[in-house]
């Protein structure tokens, strides 16, 4: 009695069942690597009898306010731009090929700070649904620049990266123990949305020993780090105190040459005293 209630519930829900149309997200969230490619993807049921012309596919990128921005628009089957945000032009694209079998794919290529978000598909075939689904962007600090200047007393180390998001630098021995000294570290945030940071370590100049700047980039559980050495023999460090080499080029510049241009001069004045005597001889000696 029991399986013919339930057979009797089953058939009576199931057209509703069938005309259900319901959108699912794969994964609730991506993170892309800035700079790549991220594929981000709903799904959806096809009938058998499957016709592109009458699908749309809405993506849209959610601000943290609650608004809207068209990323991609695909409207009974035909790409649809003129509303698409203009960051996402030329880099957001539909993978058609994916369609038929149910996939609304979003491929967004270079991918850039200010993609991160929710991303909603909206989707009208044979009814509308909809799912969100999370964009995280990160950026390792990959290329760290650093710069070692010495002074008389001091040498000023810095290392110099940018990535996404905000990461820590810590300052270690070369033994890797962390140095017991505080670093100036500074960051601006760039025109891409990176994180320009700027670690400025101040150590005594007297010192023959390396030292190392991690970047810790936290949301990647990533470190990057870059060592700077301070191997100026002592010896050397006082003459380049002293006298910088390009000092001495400027000094050969100034003393050398001008002792050269008077060289020629004299040279010249002399020649000309001889020539002139010659003239003067033969002038005066009256022709036989
Ligand atoms: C690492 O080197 C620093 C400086 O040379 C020293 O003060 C520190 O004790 C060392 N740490 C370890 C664990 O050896
Ligand atoms: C670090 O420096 C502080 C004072 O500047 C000192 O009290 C502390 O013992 C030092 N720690 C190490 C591990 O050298
Ligand atoms: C740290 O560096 C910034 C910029 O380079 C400078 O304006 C600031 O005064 C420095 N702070 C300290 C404590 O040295
Ligand atoms: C990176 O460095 C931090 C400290 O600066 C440390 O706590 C963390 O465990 C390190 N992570 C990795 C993956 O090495
Ligand atoms: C500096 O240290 C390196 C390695 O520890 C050593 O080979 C070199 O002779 C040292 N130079 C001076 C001037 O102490």
């Amino acid at each position: 009695m029991k399986t013919e209630i339930l057979l009797f519930i089953l058939g009576a829900h199931l057209p509703v069942l069938t005309a259900l149309f319901v959108v699912t997200a794969p994964k609730s969230s991506y993170t892309a690597s800035y700079g790549n490619n991220v594929m981000v993807e709903c799904r959806f049921p096809v009938a058998p009898n499957f016709n592109a012309n009458q699908l749309k596919v809405y993506w849209h990128h959610i601000l943290d306010d609650g608004s809207s921005q068209e990323v991609y628009k695909l409207f009974n089957g035909k790409e649809v731009l003129q509303d698409q945000l203009p960051e996402y032009r030329e880099r957001a694209f539909l993978l058609w090929d994916e369609l038929h079998s149910g996939r609304a794919v979003l491929k967004i290529s270079q991918v850039r700070v200010s993609d991160a978000g929710t991303y909603r598909c909206l989707i009208d075939l044979n009814g509308v649904d909809y799912k969100e689904t999370a964009l995280k962007v990160i950026a390792s600090y990959e290329d760290i620049q650093t710069v070692t200047t010495t002074e008389k007393k001091e040498t000023e180390l810095i290392c110099q990266s940018a990535g996404y998001p905000l990461a820590t630098v810590t300052w270690l021995y070369r033994n890797g123990s962390e140095l017991n000294k505080t670093a100036n570290t500074t960051y601006f945030i760039g025109t891409n949305g990176l994180y320009n940071i700027r670690s400025v370590l101040r150590v005594q100049a007297d010192i023959n020993d390396t030292f190392v700047c991690r970047f810790w980039n936290k949301e990647l559980n990533k470190n990057t780090s870059a060592a700077l050495h301070i191997a100026a023999t002592e010896k050397e460090r006082e003459e380049a105190d002293d006298f910088p080499s390009s000092m001495r080029s400027y000094i050969i510049l100034v003393l050398i040459a001008p002792m050269m241009i008077f060289a020629a001069l004299l040279l010249l004045l002399l020649r000309t005293i001889k020539s002139r005597q010659l003239s003067e001889k033969s002038t005066l000696q009256p022709l036989p």
